[in-house]
């Protein structure tokens, strides 16, 4: 009998899909909790704009038509707030799209993409998919990327560099210092992918934004995504900015229609609501303060964030994890990033913050 791996991409079998943070209806069903708090996925606790919600609505009744498959109306808007061409803008279904689509076009058995250990999990899973490679390099302390480190370790079959900035589920960042010295080492024929998805959050003035380092020679990638700051998780939108070449090949490779109506609608209106950004940003900001100082009186090691989210050092992610389910709160056990003293907290409302704080104090 013919076995469908040995069709495959090498590489391929060997995949563990990606664990998501645990559904708050799975927890429901399988532990009878009436109301679960997640603070697992990095989501935006405050819930989605009301004008998102709004655009929504009013644009239900045209379900029946394919969505824009070109985003021509979102492309536009992302262009204008960047100021830049709109064939420098490509509309994902999440950035995770555009990490697998670039992974697709650029590798292949043989090659090879780089990172850092402890980066998002996508970057390697998206890497062996198209049969390729991921080197996961060193972090300097364990927890920050070592950008010279990286540069190092590119080959001659290396076509991808991917950085996270903030990088998920350290929450760390590297600084400009350190990302223009990168920029100078790494070849001309080399993809770099800047990872920003928790961009908005950031207040650290060393943090650089890659979008001012774009020109037509270096073939930078950067990628943001409305699934944070903008709590559309749900919608699936994100975007890559990048040489004109390069959003021509991902416009060759994806699906016609990638991105759903609603969410070119949704994120449109989301974008404007300054409101609520505000609002997520003074969320956070007071619920990083707590947590970390809730952590500091329990003696637990943790590292500071620059985004939305906590990695803590509780001994044994796992078991904590396990024991924090059945008390009603979902964080993400962290063995599958190579942290497994370590769970990643995301931060929540106050109450929920509040809850996970009693919980934590409870299991440990
Ligand atoms: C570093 C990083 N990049 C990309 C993403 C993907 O976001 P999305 O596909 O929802 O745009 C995430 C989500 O957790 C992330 O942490």
């Amino acid at each position: 009998m013919f076995k469908p791996e040995d069709l495959v991409q090498p590489g391929v079998a060997a995949i563990h899909p990606y664990e998501p943070g645990k559904p708050i209806e799975e927890v429901q069903r399988e532990l009878g909790i009436a109301e679960p708090v997640k603070l697992a996925s990095n989501e935006n606790p405050i819930g989605p704009s009301p004008l998102a919600v709004r655009a929504i609505r009013d644009a239900l009744s045209e379900l029946n038509r394919y969505p824009d498959g070109g985003s021509w109306a979102l492309v536009h808007k992302i262009a204008a707030r960047h100021k830049v061409n709109p064939n420098r803008i490509f509309i994902g279904s999440g950035s995770c799209e555009i990490i697998n689509l670039l992974a697709f076009l650029f590798l292949r058995p043989g090659l090879n993409a780089v990172s850092s250990e402890h980066a998002f999990v996508i970057y390697q899973l998206a890497s062996a998919a198209a049969g390729g490679s991921l080197k996961a390099v060193p972090m300097r302390d364990g927890y920050t990327f070592d950008l010279d480190a990286i540069a190092t370790a590119v080959d001659d079959n290396t076509r991808i560099v991917f950085l996270g900035n903030p990088n998920n589920p350290t929450g760390t960042i590297y600084g400009r210092a350190e990302w223009k010295r990168f920029l100078k080492q790494i070849p001309e024929r080399m993809v770099i992918v800047a990872d920003e998805a928790y961009f908005e959050f950031v207040s650290d003035p060393d943090y650089p934004d890659s979008l001012e380092d774009h020109d037509d020679t270096r073939m930078l990638v950067t990628l943001r995504t409305f699934s944070k700051i903008f709590g559309l998780a749900g919608l699936r939108v994100g975007y890559a900015v990048a040489r004109p070449d390069i959003i021509s090949l991902l416009n060759k490779v994806r699906q016609p229609f990638n991105v759903t109506s609603l969410g070119q609608i949704a994120v449109m209106a989301g974008m404007d609501d300054e409101e609520h950004v505000r609002r997520t940003l003074a969320v956070n900001s007071e619920g990083i303060r707590y947590l970390e100082g809730e952590f500091k009186r329990l003696g637990i090691p943790y590292v500071p964030s620059h985004a939305n989210f906590i990695l803590a050092d509780v001994g044994s992610g796992r078991a904590v994890y396990e024991k924090l389910l059945r008390a009603g709160v979902i964080v993400r056990p962290m063995d599958g990033y190579g942290y497994p003293r370590h769970v990643r907290i995301s931060v929540g409302l106050p109450e929920e913050n509040r809850k996970l704080v009693a919980a934590l104090k409870k299991v440990l």
